[in-house]
């Protein structure tokens, strides 16, 4: 995984537009959102404050659902990109220093935290044992009850249901008029980039991590939020 990596390049997108057109090309984003804010809302304390970590929070979309969803919680944006960083800087001013910008890839070290967030942005890990690495991370630097949600796109390695899930893909940016040769196309050109392990995978390197009970929180293939409670 290149420390380089861009998403204004990836996506070959303005990163103004980025947010728009993430919906169009991510089947489920706004689902995802919703289950996310749903999940954190139920699990997490409503008596005191607490640390949420949002890793590859790019434009901070989902650190802005956070932070509206919970007051008391303070959201800290771990991404590489600093462009993405600056307008997620402008889109969460309004909560002051509740919301903190991280300069850092999320193979470093994490900060101590009561949940650690994710959302499409950890499918850029191609190489499984540096995404070991990152769930060992995830699991030192949650407290004790803490949870880890992940939001991403899992896909099964091969077979009809790979086949199926693609479909799921190309059809969910049908209904945005992206067409099947477009859709196809956007696909092949992330996958330099991307990986989308099968979700048992996924699940066994969360409980490789440390996680006694790993967990999908929601699935609607291609998508799936996982994870587990330290
Ligand atoms: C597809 S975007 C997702 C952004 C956001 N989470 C969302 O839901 O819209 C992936 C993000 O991961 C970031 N990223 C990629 N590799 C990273 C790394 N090693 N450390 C931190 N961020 C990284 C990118 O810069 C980008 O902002």
């Amino acid at each position: 995984m290149s420390e380089s990596h861009s998403v204004e390049g990836h996506l070959k997108l303005n990163v103004a537009d980025y947010d728009k057109l993430i919906r169009q090309l991510v089947p489920g984003y706004a689902a995802m959102r919703a289950a996310h804010m749903e999940l954190l809302k139920k699990f997490l304390p409503t008596d005191r404050r607490v640390t949420v970590l949002d890793l590859g929070g790019g434009t901070g979309a989902l650190a802005e659902a956070v932070a509206e969803t919970l007051p008391l919680a303070d959201v800290e944006i771990w991404d590489i990109d600093r462009a993405m960083l600056g307008v997620a800087r402008e889109r969460c001013a309004r909560f002051g220093d509740r919301v903190r910008y991280v300069e850092q890839s999320f193979t470093n070290p994490l900060t101590p935290c009561d949940a650690i967030v994710a959302c499409i942005a950890l499918h850029h890990v191609k190489d499984l044992t540096v995404k070991a690495a990152i769930y060992k991370n995830v699991f030192a630097a949650l407290k004790p009850d803490g949870i880890f949600a992940n939001a991403d796109v899992a896909i099964a390695a091969d077979g009809k249901l790979r086949d199926f899930s693609y479909q799921q893909w190309v059809d969910a940016m049908g209904t945005h008029g992206i067409d099947e040769p477009q859709a196809n196309a956007h696909i092949a050109s992330w996958a330099h980039e991307d990986y989308y392990p099968p979700l048992f995978t996924e699940l066994e390197l969360v409980a490789k991590a440390g996680f006694a009970a790993p967990e999908v929180f929601w699935r609607q293939l291609p998508d799936a939020i996982f994870g587990g409670v330290k």
